[in-house]
């Protein structure tokens, strides 16, 4: 994988760049999709990619090591195989849902040992399982295996768990040094900064982190309950840190305001589950705003979901039809809102990646924010 950093904005830190898989390019400022296991839910593959214009998507190794398990991923070729996304694929390590999702947890130097959501059985996850699993899974770009601690950690246990997350790191790199690809395209390694909402803890760790020469690198622990304030400024620490000529991905984040705030403090890729879990439940993100279709307001409104929308959908259907569908809980209100959504929050990102080439991102930005954040 190679990252080609195409253009630094003069005013901000927003960067413009170009990744390089064997599976395709990304240009960056990126948002990736998040299909769990092995989908983004409710969207077919040509919505995903002709009319949302996906560049990467991401699954999750917890829930794919989970069900339906590594025997079918690799009886299939790998997750590109499986799914038949054929472009760029991110796996995210477990660090996050072993924490989140499962059930009674023990965590000790070794790994986490956690109980399944779907029928409680139990599992061990160490460094060395995880990238043996993310092999099988076959993503371009896979995640080291870290802690990510409550948002309201206190010191202690943040430090604690900050020195545990780097040694697994080191576990990590190691085991994947001594193990090869297994389906003829390369794989590249991304670790993980942590620290909670310290900042020696960050500062600590972006070091621990850039030292380590990585394709590129992640900031983990964030928009995980600690004030919106402070996650901007543990981003712009980080950030100033870790190396320029390397991709950086915010994980988990977050709202479109979110996402153009991580732009102009030099973030270049995003994950999140809103665009498609707010989705389902009703919330249309749009360039003007943000509408509850539940909501009566739109009954009679036969105006287009987005007149000048990302999608299809956006002229295709009505707010007033949409919100019946809501109303109706019919299975195409949640597909509606979720390729929606997701071209919208593309279309956010390369509007800033065109802005951050044309010189006028810092003018763009604070317009872009007042006006996504509107409640219509
Ligand atoms: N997704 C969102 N935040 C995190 C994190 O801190 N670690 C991992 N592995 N995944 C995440």
């Amino acid at each position: 994988m190679t990252f080609e950093l195409q253009y630094t904005d003069s005013k901000t830190n927003a960067r413009a760049g170009l990744i390089t898989t064997d599976h395709g390019q990304i240009e960056t400022p990126i948002f990736m999709p998040v299909g769990t296991v092995g989908t983004v839910k409710g969207v077919h593959l040509p919505e995903l990619k002709e009319d949302i214009k996906a560049q990467i998507i991401l699954g999750n190794t917890y829930h794919l090591y989970l069900r339906p398990g590594l025997e079918v991923i690799e009886k299939a070729g790998g997750l590109h195989k499986f799914n038949g996304f054929d472009r760029p694929m991110l796996t995210d390590s477990g660090g996050f849902q072993v924490f989140s999702l499962s059930g009674i947890r023990k965590l000790r130097e070794e790994g986490a040992e956690f109980r399944s959501h779907i029928d409680g059985s139990k599992h061990v996850f160490t460094p060395e399982k995880v990238m043996d699993i993310e092999r099988t899974i076959g993503a371009d770009i896979m995640m080291a295996f870290d802690e990510c601690p409550p948002g309201d950690s206190d010191y202690e246990y943040a430090k604690k768990s900050l020195g545990l997350t780097h040694r697994w790191l080191d576990r990590c790199i190691k085991r994947f040094n001594e193990t090869e690809p297994k389906y003829g395209y390369q794989q590249s390694l991304f670790p993980i900064v942590q620290g909670c909402v310290y900042r020696d803890l960050r500062e600590q760790s972006a070091e621990f982190v850039a030292s380590k020469g990585a394709d590129g690198n992640a900031i983990g622990g964030l928009a995980v309950g600690e004030p919106v304030d402070k996650m901007y400024e543990m981003i712009e620490l980080v950030n100033g840190i870790l190396p320029k000529d390397k991709p950086r991905y915010l994980m988990g984040v977050g709202t479109p305001v979110n996402i153009l705030e991580g732009i102009e403090r030099g973030v270049d890729m995003f994950d999140c589950v809103m665009p498609t879990r707010n989705g389902r439940n009703g919330m249309l993100f749009t360039k003007d705003g943000i509408m509850n279709m539940r909501n009566k307001k739109w009954e009679m409104d036969f105006s287009p979901i987005e007149a000048d929308g990302a999608s299809y959908v956006d002229t295709m259907y009505s707010k007033a039809y949409l919100r019946h569908l809501f109303h109706a809980q019919e299975l195409l209100a949640m597909q509606i809102a979720s390729i929606h959504n997701l071209a919208f929050y593309l279309w956010l990102a390369g509007e800033a990646r065109k802005h951050i080439i044309a010189g006028d991102f810092a003018t763009w930005k604070p317009m872009m924010v007042k006006r996504v954040s509107t409640r219509l």
